[in-house]
């Protein structure tokens, strides 16, 4: 019957326990791997320099620069010591748009500067030269902190393909963006991920905040490791006599970039012919092999792919494949999200197929809400292995038996869809029960979380160099 040759579709997307256990002890091995000083590993365990997490004496104005999955955002932040909940923010937002992010790397960064220079004018703020910290959520190689030293962006990841960029700084592709309009002064003073950037932001809410996770276009963990089992950064340093780790400095933030596990070929197990098919037809195929499994950019193309087989089988719109079917990118999440809202009624659900170019019967709407509630289930399943790996290894790194810890949150995916963050938190629940961990939305955003870090800055510079 249809229901039952459905189901056959869609049975490779349902893991079972063991599958996932298996998931979070791939990803404990790369987190390991990714520590070690043995050359490149699939997860990249990238240190972010950041020692620690704010106290609540930051204080200053900043303003904080924000390149996410699609947006970019100017923001500016004032902190005043000890008011934590009496954060000034003023924010705007723009669209980068893709022809930008896939064209030089001269245009993208002359992009970003004009944005800067909007955002300075709305505030009348052109003439201030403020200290300024730069969210950038791609990997980066740094060696510290401060951009005097390298910042060097390693590949592209999500949509972007921007040319000249890898392998470059990008601090330097900002500076000189910014020299190129010759119009206003920044003082650039740290790059970090999003995901540091989110952690250090509810950081600042909740001390118990020591990991940051992004499920959005992309999907990123990071999370604070002790010093001593960073065999890359130990390596570096001279140990000089009388140098002793204090607390503060026994630990560091490492941006995991997860979304590269299975990129030597580990996930292998679990990926199905819809999963390989969409990496086939991505900007970077065979990279970000587990992000291409859990985040916002892939899923509405994993849908696409099933319900395409599902019509050539003829078990789906009549068995019409309509150019709409094969337009990449029709799905966006929060397509998805709507479709996966359980107070829509089916007849809403063929309204937004409608929308979306697709006519559908009421079996069809049926159908199409299945293979999206498979999908998301698997991905927000497979991010709650990741997480249940990261926490536990926490836990361990601290010979506790039971850790109590908050994760910092943000993207669409777990802000808007309607069963990620619930499936996400079981599984996180069931696969490391020694854990108690609680997710924290950020509120507003990761660009807080630069600003933050732009203020401890010079202490940490004091302390450590
Ligand atoms: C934003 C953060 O709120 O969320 C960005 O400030 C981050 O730094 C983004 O990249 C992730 O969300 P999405 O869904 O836009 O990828
Ligand atoms: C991609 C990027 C990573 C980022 C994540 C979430 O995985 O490589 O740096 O944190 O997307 O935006």
């Amino acid at each position: 019957s249809r229901k039952r040759q459905v189901d056959e579709t869609l049975a490779p997307f349902k893991l079972s326990q063991e599958q996932l256990q298996l998931v979070k002890a791939t990803m404990r091995a790369g987190l390991e791997a990714g520590l070690k000083n043995k050359g490149p590993s699939a997860v990249k365990m990238l240190p972010s320099y950041v020692y620690h997490t704010p106290d609540g004496t930051e204080h200053g104005k900043y303003l904080a620069l924000d390149l996410g999955g699609t947006n970019f955002r100017a923001m500016l932040v004032k902190f005043k010591k000890g008011l934590q909940n009496n954060t000034r923010l003023y924010h705007k937002i723009y669209t980068v748009p893709l022809e930008i992010m896939q064209g030089t790397g001269e245009e993208l960064f002359d992009h970003l500067a004009q944005y800067v220079s909007d955002f300075l004018d709305y505030m009348g703020m052109k003439k201030a030269h403020l200290p300024a910290g730069f969210t950038f959520s791609f990997p980066c190689e740094q060696t510290a902190i401060d951009t005097v030293r390298q910042n060097s962006l390693l590949h592209w990841t999500k949509g972007f393909k921007a040319t000249d960029c890898e392998g470059h700084d990008v601090v330097n592709l900002l500076r000189e963006a910014i020299k190129r309009r010759n119009e206003y002064d920044l003082d650039i003073v740290a790059v970090v991920n999003d995901t540091v950037g989110t952690m250090m932001s509810c950081a600042y809410e909740d001390p118990q905040c020591e990991v940051g996770l992004i499920a959005g276009t992309g999907s990123n963990a990071c999370y604070m490791e002790e010093l001593k089992n960073i065999e890359k950064i130990r390596q570096k340093k001279q140990k000089t006599e009388g140098d002793e780790e204090t607390p503060e400095t026994s630990r560091m933030c490492i941006n995991t970039e997860w979304g590269g596990l299975g990129d030597d070929g580990s996930l292998d197990d679990i990926i199905t012919p819809f999963d390989a098919e969409v990496d086939h037809n991505s900007v970077n195929p065979g990279k970000q092999r587990f992000e291409k499994l859990t985040s916002g950019m892939y899923l509405g193309e994993i849908v696409r792919e099933v319900l395409l087989d599902l019509t050539r089988g003829g078990l789906l719109f009549r068995g019409r494949v309509t150019e709409t079917l094969k337009t990449p990118g029709i799905f966006q999440t929060k397509y998805l999200s709507q479709i996966e809202s359980d107070r829509l009624a089916l007849l809403q659900v063929r309204s937004i197929l409608q929308h979306l170019g697709l006519d559908s019967t009421c079996d069809d709407s049926i159908i199409v809400k299945e293979v999206c509630g498979a999908v998301s289930r698997r991905a927000a399943e497979l991010c709650g292995a990741g997480m249940a790996a990261v926490v536990d290894k926490i836990r361990e790194n601290r010979g506790l038996d039971h850790l109590n810890v908050t994760v910092g949150v943000d993207g669409a995916l777990y802000k808007l869809h309607p069963h990620f963050s619930g499936i996400l938190q079981e599984t996180t629940r069931v696969l490391a029960p020694q854990c108690n961990v609680t997710f924290l939305p950020s509120e507003e955003g990761s660009g807080k979380g630069a600003a933050l870090i732009t203020a401890i800055d010079k202490y940490l510079y004091s302390m450590r160099f």
